[in-house]
């Protein structure tokens, strides 16, 4: 019953076998293989425009590069207060990004409607020099609520980040999760509704250690390659990150891996909700929120349960219960098996 987070999981066998296949031999370093070409090409099919491409093998160098590279130092990145950027990246985007400043807006689910980012950018304008100026708006899709953007709310913020000279980042580490749920291509979820770079993920849907910054607009991208390789992220070996991608996209495999974290998901977000413990926000990839007695939670844990409990202060606003009770993150993956689900549900429902 682990349900702690979609890192907990081994590398998805199709990925797995791929890495296997290709130690065979040898191949250019850094990028200048046949299989990163291979890559490259397909991801710009996928999304149906001359993309440029930046492999490396963590979300937060993704998140940090591709951040780094559309804002100036004294520029502003506006986000959700719990964005993985704001919370989980020990400041790596300010880093790279030379001091930019990461800006936490409030929004229930850990979405930011269009109101709050065109209320907070208004006050932004007009202190110059004095004031860090609006850059980026970036945006997790699947959030970290585990709720998703449709594409008229990212038209609608892209369209507010524009107005005001700002690029729009995704940090899609759960891409693929996002976009199984909606009746959307790839596409229409990204550049065609404002997005100007994507953090691509494939690590936490199945891939050992592998995202993708990709820039829909190539000349916004000049100089990316220096940037990778000044932050230490040019892997020499980079072909390994490249054969993970091919076969994680290869045949669908990226979206039936994800349909099935999100199947899981809504198994469990079923089975609790019969069980009186509906999750806090829809679930809409693979997190499911549930508050619970803190004593549930430490016999959940006692009988096995791996699990990630939240700071019951860490969401003001969004979720109310007692001091008696604590916000639990459940988590599922493309490795989580129908029996764990079960299992969990019947025992939540018992304690
Ligand atoms: C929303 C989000 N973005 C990015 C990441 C990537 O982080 P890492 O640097 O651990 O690969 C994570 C991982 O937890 C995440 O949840």
């Amino acid at each position: 019953m682990n349900f702690a987070s979609d890192n907990t999981t081994g590398i998805a066998p199709e990925i797995l076998q791929a890495l296997v296949a290709g130690n065979d031999g040898f191949a250019l370093g850094y990028g200048n293989d046949d299989v990163t070409r291979a890559v490259e090409r397909r991801i710009g099919e996928i999304f149906e425009r001359d993309v440029a491409i930046f492999l490396v093998p963590t979300g937060t160098a993704s998140n940090a590069l591709a951040l780094a590279h559309v804002s100036p130092p004294w520029g502003a990145v506006f986000a959700h207060a719990e964005a993985h950027i704001l919370t989980d990246e020990c400041g790596a985007p300010e880093f790279f990004g030379a001091g930019l400043k990461l800006v936490g807006l409030p929004g229930v689910g850990c979405k930011v409607t269009p109101q709050t980012l065109a209320e907070t950018v208004s006050h932004y304008e007009g202190h110059s020099p004095h004031q860090v100026i609006p850059s980026a708006f970036s945006f997790a899709q699947a959030s970290e609520a585990g709720t998703i953007y449709r594409p008229d709310e990212i038209t609608a913020l892209a369209a507010i980040a524009h107005a005001h000279g700002m690029k729009v980042h995704m940090d899609g580490a759960r891409f693929a999760n996002a976009l199984v749920r909606m009746n959307a291509s790839p596409a229409e979820i990204t550049w065609k509704a404002g997005v100007d770079v994507l953090s691509f993920g494939a690590t936490k849907a199945g891939a050992l250690a592998a995202e993708a910054v990709v820039f829909f607009d190539r000349a916004a991208a000049a100089h990316m390659a220096e940037r990778r390789k000044r932050a230490g992220h040019l892997l020499s070996k980079h072909r390994f990150l490249s054969l993970q991608f091919e076969a994680f996209l290869n045949n669908d495999c990226w979206l039936r891996l994800a349909r099935h974290a999100n199947v899981m998901a809504d198994r469990l977000a079923a089975g609790l909700a019969a069980a009186g413990r509906p999750p806090v926000w829809p679930v809409e990839a693979n997190l499911v929120f549930i508050a619970l007695p803190k004593l549930a939670v430490a016999k959940l844990k006692s009988a096995g349960a791996q699990f990630y409990v939240r700071a019951s202060d860490s969401l003001p606003g969004q979720v109310k219960f007692g001091p008696d009770q604590s916000l639990i993150r459940l988590v599922t993956s493309f490795a989580t098996r129908p029996e764990e689900v079960e299992k969990f549900v019947e025992l939540a429902a018992k304690v």
